[in-house]
Protein backbone atom coordinates (compact mmCIF):
# COMPACT_ATOMS: atom_id res chain seq x y z
CA UNK A 1 0.00 0.00 0.00
CA UNK A 2 1.45 3.23 -0.99
CA UNK A 3 1.71 6.69 1.15
CA UNK A 4 0.71 8.68 -1.59
CA UNK A 5 1.20 12.73 0.04
CA UNK A 6 -0.88 15.02 -1.89
CA UNK A 7 -0.32 18.88 -2.54
CA UNK A 8 -3.07 20.42 -4.06
CA UNK A 9 -2.95 23.21 -6.67
CA UNK A 10 -3.50 27.06 -5.50
CA UNK A 11 -4.40 28.10 -8.87
CA UNK A 12 -7.23 25.30 -10.40
CA UNK A 13 -7.59 25.64 -14.24
CA UNK A 14 -10.82 26.76 -15.36
CA UNK A 15 -12.88 23.64 -16.14
CA UNK A 16 -13.74 23.10 -20.03
CA UNK A 17 -17.13 25.40 -21.43
CA UNK A 18 -18.26 22.75 -24.29
CA UNK A 19 -17.36 19.03 -23.18
CA UNK A 20 -18.72 18.76 -26.54
CA UNK A 21 -15.67 19.74 -28.11
CA UNK A 22 -12.90 18.18 -26.07
CA UNK A 23 -11.18 16.27 -28.50
CA UNK A 24 -9.01 13.46 -27.72
CA UNK A 25 -5.69 14.15 -25.20
CA UNK A 26 -5.63 17.76 -25.61
CA UNK A 27 -6.76 19.22 -21.99
CA UNK A 28 -4.89 18.13 -18.90
CA UNK A 29 -6.72 18.45 -15.45
CA UNK A 30 -4.94 19.87 -12.48
CA UNK A 31 -3.01 17.44 -10.89
CA UNK A 32 -0.35 14.79 -11.53
CA UNK A 33 1.47 11.51 -9.48
CA UNK A 34 4.79 10.90 -9.27
CA UNK A 35 6.68 8.24 -7.98
CA UNK A 36 10.65 7.95 -8.21
CA UNK A 37 12.77 4.49 -8.82
CA UNK A 38 16.19 4.79 -7.64
CA UNK A 39 18.29 1.59 -7.65
CA UNK A 40 18.36 0.32 -3.82
CA UNK A 41 16.12 1.82 -2.73
CA UNK A 42 13.17 0.45 -5.01
CA UNK A 43 10.26 3.19 -6.01
CA UNK A 44 9.49 5.42 -3.71
CA UNK A 45 7.95 8.76 -2.50
CA UNK A 46 4.42 8.38 -3.92
CA UNK A 47 2.99 11.81 -4.57
CA UNK A 48 0.21 13.68 -6.31
CA UNK A 49 0.53 17.33 -7.11
CA UNK A 50 -0.03 20.15 -9.07
CA UNK A 51 0.22 19.43 -13.05
CA UNK A 52 3.48 20.33 -14.02
CA UNK A 53 6.55 20.76 -16.54
CA UNK A 54 9.23 18.21 -15.74
CA UNK A 55 13.19 19.38 -15.61
CA UNK A 56 15.30 16.74 -17.52
CA UNK A 57 19.01 17.09 -17.96
CA UNK A 58 19.58 16.91 -22.24
CA UNK A 59 21.40 13.58 -21.47
CA UNK A 60 18.62 11.93 -19.88
CA UNK A 61 18.40 8.10 -21.08
CA UNK A 62 14.74 8.24 -22.46
CA UNK A 63 15.22 10.96 -24.28
CA UNK A 64 18.09 9.34 -26.24
CA UNK A 65 17.18 5.67 -26.41
CA UNK A 66 13.36 5.75 -25.63
CA UNK A 67 13.32 3.17 -22.06
CA UNK A 68 9.78 4.27 -21.53
CA UNK A 69 6.46 2.56 -21.34
CA UNK A 70 2.69 3.62 -21.13
CA UNK A 71 -0.73 2.68 -20.60
CA UNK A 72 -4.45 3.71 -21.44
CA UNK A 73 -7.30 3.87 -19.03
CA UNK A 74 -10.91 5.95 -18.65
CA UNK A 75 -12.49 7.19 -15.54
CA UNK A 76 -16.52 7.35 -16.28
CA UNK A 77 -18.91 9.45 -14.84
CA UNK A 78 -22.91 7.37 -14.57
CA UNK A 79 -26.10 9.19 -14.79
CA UNK A 80 -25.83 8.85 -10.68
CA UNK A 81 -22.96 10.59 -10.42
CA UNK A 82 -20.40 8.10 -9.56
CA UNK A 83 -16.75 7.79 -10.60
CA UNK A 84 -15.70 4.59 -12.25
CA UNK A 85 -13.06 2.39 -13.83
CA UNK A 86 -12.93 -0.08 -16.03
CA UNK A 87 -10.91 -3.39 -15.76
CA UNK A 88 -8.02 -1.24 -14.11
CA UNK A 89 -5.72 -4.43 -13.31
CA UNK A 90 -5.87 -5.45 -16.54
CA UNK A 91 -3.92 -2.19 -17.44
CA UNK A 92 -1.57 -2.59 -14.23
CA UNK A 93 -0.56 -5.95 -15.43
CA UNK A 94 0.13 -4.92 -19.11
CA UNK A 95 2.15 -1.90 -17.59
CA UNK A 96 4.05 -4.60 -15.56
CA UNK A 97 4.65 -6.95 -18.58
CA UNK A 98 5.55 -4.28 -20.36
CA UNK A 99 7.90 -3.19 -17.84
CA UNK A 100 10.10 -6.72 -17.70
CA UNK A 101 10.92 -6.57 -21.51
CA UNK A 102 12.02 -2.72 -21.75
CA UNK A 103 13.91 -3.64 -18.12
CA UNK A 104 11.93 -1.13 -16.23
CA UNK A 105 11.70 -1.74 -12.58
CA UNK A 106 8.11 -2.97 -12.40
CA UNK A 107 5.39 -0.91 -10.08
CA UNK A 108 3.24 -3.75 -8.47
CA UNK A 109 -0.50 -4.00 -10.22
CA UNK A 110 -2.22 -3.04 -6.37
CA UNK A 111 -0.05 0.23 -6.29
CA UNK A 112 -0.79 0.86 -10.11
CA UNK A 113 -4.38 0.75 -9.08
CA UNK A 114 -4.01 2.85 -6.26
CA UNK A 115 -2.40 5.80 -7.57
CA UNK A 116 -4.79 5.76 -10.66
CA UNK A 117 -7.88 5.93 -7.80
CA UNK A 118 -6.39 8.45 -6.11
CA UNK A 119 -5.29 10.47 -9.13
CA UNK A 120 -8.65 10.31 -10.00
CA UNK A 121 -10.40 10.93 -7.39
CA UNK A 122 -8.52 14.31 -6.59
CA UNK A 123 -9.42 15.66 -10.16
CA UNK A 124 -12.56 14.02 -9.93
CA UNK A 125 -14.44 17.09 -11.26
CA UNK A 126 -12.69 17.09 -14.41
CA UNK A 127 -14.42 13.70 -15.40
CA UNK A 128 -16.70 15.02 -18.18
CA UNK A 129 -20.41 14.79 -17.50
CA UNK A 130 -21.68 14.18 -21.19
CA UNK A 131 -22.52 11.35 -22.40
CA UNK A 132 -19.45 10.07 -24.56
CA UNK A 133 -16.87 11.98 -22.99
CA UNK A 134 -14.56 10.30 -20.21
CA UNK A 135 -11.09 10.76 -17.93
CA UNK A 136 -8.59 9.61 -20.28
CA UNK A 137 -5.90 8.69 -18.00
CA UNK A 138 -2.02 8.09 -19.60
CA UNK A 139 0.47 6.39 -16.68
CA UNK A 140 3.92 6.27 -18.30
CA UNK A 141 7.21 5.25 -16.67
CA UNK A 142 10.55 6.40 -18.25
CA UNK A 143 14.35 6.39 -17.14
CA UNK A 144 16.07 9.13 -15.73
CA UNK A 145 19.60 8.29 -15.65
CA UNK A 146 22.17 10.97 -16.80
CA UNK A 147 24.55 9.02 -19.02
CA UNK A 148 24.99 8.39 -22.70
CA UNK A 149 25.66 4.64 -22.18
CA UNK A 150 23.02 1.86 -23.33
CA UNK A 151 22.27 0.41 -20.62
CA UNK A 152 19.31 -0.03 -18.23
CA UNK A 153 18.97 3.10 -16.60
CA UNK A 154 19.66 3.25 -12.38
CA UNK A 155 16.71 5.83 -12.30
CA UNK A 156 13.23 5.86 -13.26
CA UNK A 157 9.95 8.34 -12.72
CA UNK A 158 6.35 6.70 -13.01
CA UNK A 159 3.94 9.68 -13.56
CA UNK A 160 0.15 9.32 -14.40
CA UNK A 161 -1.78 12.26 -15.53
CA UNK A 162 -5.46 12.55 -17.18
CA UNK A 163 -7.36 14.15 -19.54
CA UNK A 164 -11.23 14.80 -20.42
CA UNK A 165 -11.69 13.72 -23.52
CA UNK A 166 -14.37 12.68 -26.22
CA UNK A 167 -14.11 10.43 -29.02
CA UNK A 168 -10.64 9.51 -29.98
CA UNK A 169 -11.40 9.40 -33.99
CA UNK A 170 -12.95 12.56 -35.60
CA UNK A 171 -15.61 10.43 -37.16
CA UNK A 172 -17.03 9.57 -33.53
CA UNK A 173 -18.19 6.42 -33.94
CA UNK A 174 -18.97 6.35 -37.97
CA UNK A 175 -16.88 3.64 -39.59
CA UNK A 176 -13.39 4.66 -40.91
CA UNK A 177 -11.54 3.68 -43.85
CA UNK A 178 -7.93 1.78 -42.75
CA UNK A 179 -4.97 1.68 -45.38
CA UNK A 180 -3.29 -2.19 -45.55
CA UNK A 181 0.51 -1.03 -45.03
CA UNK A 182 2.97 -2.99 -47.32
CA UNK A 183 5.92 -1.39 -46.87
CA UNK A 184 6.87 -0.75 -43.21
CA UNK A 185 6.20 -2.88 -40.50
CA UNK A 186 5.08 -2.23 -36.58
CA UNK A 187 6.63 -5.48 -34.79
CA UNK A 188 8.55 -9.11 -35.67
CA UNK A 189 9.02 -11.75 -33.16
CA UNK A 190 11.68 -11.19 -30.47
CA UNK A 191 10.63 -7.33 -30.36
CA UNK A 192 8.51 -5.50 -28.52
CA UNK A 193 5.43 -5.78 -30.32
CA UNK A 194 3.53 -6.86 -26.93
CA UNK A 195 4.44 -3.66 -24.95
CA UNK A 196 3.29 -0.67 -24.80
CA UNK A 197 6.56 1.28 -25.41
CA UNK A 198 6.41 4.57 -26.90
CA UNK A 199 9.25 3.01 -29.36
CA UNK A 200 6.44 0.93 -31.14
CA UNK A 201 4.39 3.89 -31.69
CA UNK A 202 7.58 6.35 -32.97
CA UNK A 203 8.35 3.41 -35.64
CA UNK A 204 4.47 4.02 -36.58
CA UNK A 205 3.75 7.35 -37.32
CA UNK A 206 5.17 7.73 -40.78
CA UNK A 207 2.91 4.99 -42.00
CA UNK A 208 0.01 6.59 -40.45
CA UNK A 209 1.10 10.42 -41.51
CA UNK A 210 1.28 8.42 -45.26
CA UNK A 211 -2.38 6.95 -45.16
CA UNK A 212 -3.99 9.87 -43.65
CA UNK A 213 -2.38 12.17 -46.16
CA UNK A 214 -4.64 10.12 -48.75
CA UNK A 215 -7.62 10.09 -46.76
CA UNK A 216 -7.64 6.97 -44.26
CA UNK A 217 -8.08 7.21 -40.67
CA UNK A 218 -5.27 4.28 -39.89
CA UNK A 219 -3.21 1.51 -41.15
CA UNK A 220 -3.35 -2.23 -40.59
CA UNK A 221 -0.14 -3.55 -39.97
CA UNK A 222 1.01 -7.21 -41.25
CA UNK A 223 3.19 -9.44 -39.63
CA UNK A 224 6.86 -8.66 -40.15
CA UNK A 225 8.37 -11.48 -41.57
CA UNK A 226 6.64 -12.16 -44.47
CA UNK A 227 3.53 -9.62 -44.13
CA UNK A 228 1.35 -11.68 -44.90
CA UNK A 229 -1.42 -11.91 -42.12
CA UNK A 230 -3.03 -9.12 -40.47
CA UNK A 231 -2.26 -7.93 -37.09
CA UNK A 232 -3.27 -4.51 -35.79
CA UNK A 233 -4.58 -1.42 -36.40
CA UNK A 234 -2.25 1.54 -35.20
CA UNK A 235 -4.43 2.41 -31.65
CA UNK A 236 -6.50 -0.79 -32.33
CA UNK A 237 -6.88 -4.40 -32.25
CA UNK A 238 -8.98 -5.84 -35.30
CA UNK A 239 -11.49 -7.97 -35.42
CA UNK A 240 -13.33 -9.54 -38.94
CA UNK A 241 -17.17 -11.40 -39.00
CA UNK A 242 -16.69 -13.72 -41.94
CA UNK A 243 -19.41 -16.20 -42.77
CA UNK A 244 -21.01 -16.38 -39.11
CA UNK A 245 -17.21 -16.04 -37.39
CA UNK A 246 -14.78 -13.31 -35.78
CA UNK A 247 -11.75 -13.39 -36.54
CA UNK A 248 -8.80 -11.83 -34.44
CA UNK A 249 -4.67 -12.37 -34.86
CA UNK A 250 -3.39 -13.99 -31.56
CA UNK A 251 -1.69 -12.49 -28.81
CA UNK A 252 1.59 -14.21 -29.56
CA UNK A 253 4.34 -11.90 -29.35
CA UNK A 254 3.72 -9.03 -31.97
CA UNK A 255 0.04 -8.25 -31.21
CA UNK A 256 -0.97 -5.84 -28.40
CA UNK A 257 -2.86 -7.66 -25.85
CA UNK A 258 -6.00 -5.12 -25.63
CA UNK A 259 -7.90 -5.12 -22.36
CA UNK A 260 -10.72 -4.10 -25.26
CA UNK A 261 -10.27 -6.46 -27.35
CA UNK A 262 -10.09 -9.31 -24.34
CA UNK A 263 -13.17 -7.90 -23.37
CA UNK A 264 -15.27 -8.26 -26.32
CA UNK A 265 -13.60 -11.73 -26.97
CA UNK A 266 -15.38 -12.95 -23.43
CA UNK A 267 -18.24 -10.81 -24.72
CA UNK A 268 -18.65 -12.39 -27.75
CA UNK A 269 -18.35 -15.67 -26.51
CA UNK A 270 -20.80 -15.26 -24.18
CA UNK A 271 -23.45 -14.55 -26.91
CA UNK A 272 -22.47 -18.17 -28.69
CA UNK A 273 -20.10 -16.44 -31.35
CA UNK A 274 -17.01 -18.58 -32.26
CA UNK A 275 -13.58 -16.64 -31.82
CA UNK A 276 -10.98 -17.52 -33.52
CA UNK A 277 -8.18 -16.21 -32.62
CA UNK A 278 -5.63 -17.42 -35.26
CA UNK A 279 -3.39 -16.18 -38.59
CA UNK A 280 -5.70 -14.56 -41.05
CA UNK A 281 -3.79 -14.02 -44.15
CA UNK A 282 -4.55 -10.41 -45.86
CA UNK A 283 -5.19 -12.47 -49.31
CA UNK A 284 -8.18 -14.60 -47.80
CA UNK A 285 -9.81 -11.71 -46.27
CA UNK A 286 -9.76 -9.59 -48.85
CA UNK A 287 -11.45 -12.58 -50.97
CA UNK A 288 -13.74 -13.61 -48.51
CA UNK A 289 -14.52 -9.37 -48.89
CA UNK A 290 -15.32 -9.57 -53.02
CA UNK A 291 -17.20 -12.83 -52.27
CA UNK A 292 -19.64 -10.61 -49.65
CA UNK A 293 -18.51 -12.78 -46.91
CA UNK A 294 -16.95 -10.34 -45.11
CA UNK A 295 -20.15 -9.08 -42.78
CA UNK A 296 -17.92 -6.78 -40.47
CA UNK A 297 -14.48 -4.95 -39.08
CA UNK A 298 -14.16 -3.44 -35.91
CA UNK A 299 -10.94 -1.99 -34.15
CA UNK A 300 -11.43 -2.25 -30.21
CA UNK A 301 -9.28 -0.23 -28.32
CA UNK A 302 -9.27 1.77 -24.56
CA UNK A 303 -8.85 5.12 -26.87
CA UNK A 304 -11.49 3.93 -29.68
CA UNK A 305 -13.73 2.00 -27.38
CA UNK A 306 -15.41 -0.22 -31.17
CA UNK A 307 -14.50 1.33 -33.97
CA UNK A 308 -16.22 0.00 -37.06
CA UNK A 309 -14.44 -0.19 -40.85
CA UNK A 310 -15.72 0.59 -43.65
CA UNK A 311 -13.24 0.06 -46.44
CA UNK A 312 -10.08 -1.72 -46.25
CA UNK A 313 -7.10 -0.70 -49.33
CA UNK A 314 -4.36 -3.23 -49.46
CA UNK A 315 -2.10 -2.67 -52.93
CA UNK A 316 -4.99 -0.90 -54.55
CA UNK A 317 -7.53 -3.24 -54.20
CA UNK A 318 -10.27 -2.51 -52.09
CA UNK A 319 -13.42 -4.07 -50.30
CA UNK A 320 -15.93 -2.32 -48.66
CA UNK A 321 -17.83 -3.55 -45.50
CA UNK A 322 -21.60 -2.98 -44.75
CA UNK A 323 -22.49 -0.32 -47.44
CA UNK A 324 -20.69 2.01 -45.34
CA UNK A 325 -22.85 1.27 -41.85
CA UNK A 326 -22.20 0.09 -38.30
CA UNK A 327 -22.92 -3.93 -38.16
CA UNK A 328 -24.98 -5.40 -35.43
CA UNK A 329 -22.24 -7.08 -33.67
CA UNK A 330 -20.25 -3.72 -33.79
CA UNK A 331 -23.20 -2.02 -32.61
CA UNK A 332 -23.99 -4.62 -29.47
CA UNK A 333 -20.36 -4.80 -28.56
CA UNK A 334 -20.27 -1.02 -28.49
CA UNK A 335 -23.44 -0.51 -26.52
CA UNK A 336 -22.82 -3.17 -24.49
CA UNK A 337 -18.88 -1.89 -23.79
CA UNK A 338 -20.24 1.67 -23.22
CA UNK A 339 -23.08 0.81 -21.17
CA UNK A 340 -21.23 -0.76 -18.87
CA UNK A 341 -18.77 1.41 -18.17
CA UNK A 342 -21.05 4.36 -18.51
CA UNK A 343 -22.92 2.63 -15.64
CA UNK A 344 -26.37 2.49 -18.34
CA UNK A 345 -26.29 -1.34 -18.02
CA UNK A 346 -25.39 -3.94 -15.17
CA UNK A 347 -21.84 -4.97 -14.44
CA UNK A 348 -22.34 -8.42 -15.47
CA UNK A 349 -19.18 -9.05 -15.74
CA UNK A 350 -17.51 -7.49 -12.47
CA UNK A 351 -15.40 -5.14 -14.54
CA UNK A 352 -16.31 -2.08 -13.13
CA UNK A 353 -14.07 -0.54 -10.04
CA UNK A 354 -15.80 2.42 -8.40
CA UNK A 355 -13.54 4.91 -7.41
CA UNK A 356 -15.76 7.74 -5.93
CA UNK A 357 -18.79 10.02 -5.71
CA UNK A 358 -18.99 12.22 -8.38
C1 LIG B 1 -5.35 3.55 -25.94
O1 LIG B 1 -6.27 3.06 -26.60
O2 LIG B 1 -5.48 3.87 -24.76
C2 LIG B 1 -4.06 3.83 -26.53
O3 LIG B 1 -3.11 3.89 -25.81
C3 LIG B 1 -3.96 4.07 -27.96
C4 LIG B 1 -3.28 5.33 -28.22
C5 LIG B 1 -1.91 5.26 -28.66
C6 LIG B 1 -4.03 6.55 -28.31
Amino acid sequence: MLDIKITRTTTPKAKPADETKLGFGKLFTDHMFLMDYTQGQGWHDPRIVPYQPFTMDPACVVLHYAQEIFEGMKAYRTADNKIQLFRPECNGQRMMDSAERLCIPPVPVEDYVQAVKALVEVDKDWVPHIDGASLYIRPFAFATDVALGVHASPTYTFCIICSPSGAYYAEGINPVRIYVEDEYIRAAPGLTGFTKCGGNYAASIKAGEMAEEQGFAQVLWLDGVEKKYVEEVGSMNIMFKIDGKIYTAPCNGTVLPGVTRRSCIELLRDWGYEVVEDHLAIADLMKAGHEGKVEEIFGTGTAAVVSPVKELDWKGDKIFIGEGKIGPVTQKLYDTMTGMQWGKIPDTKGWIVPVCQG
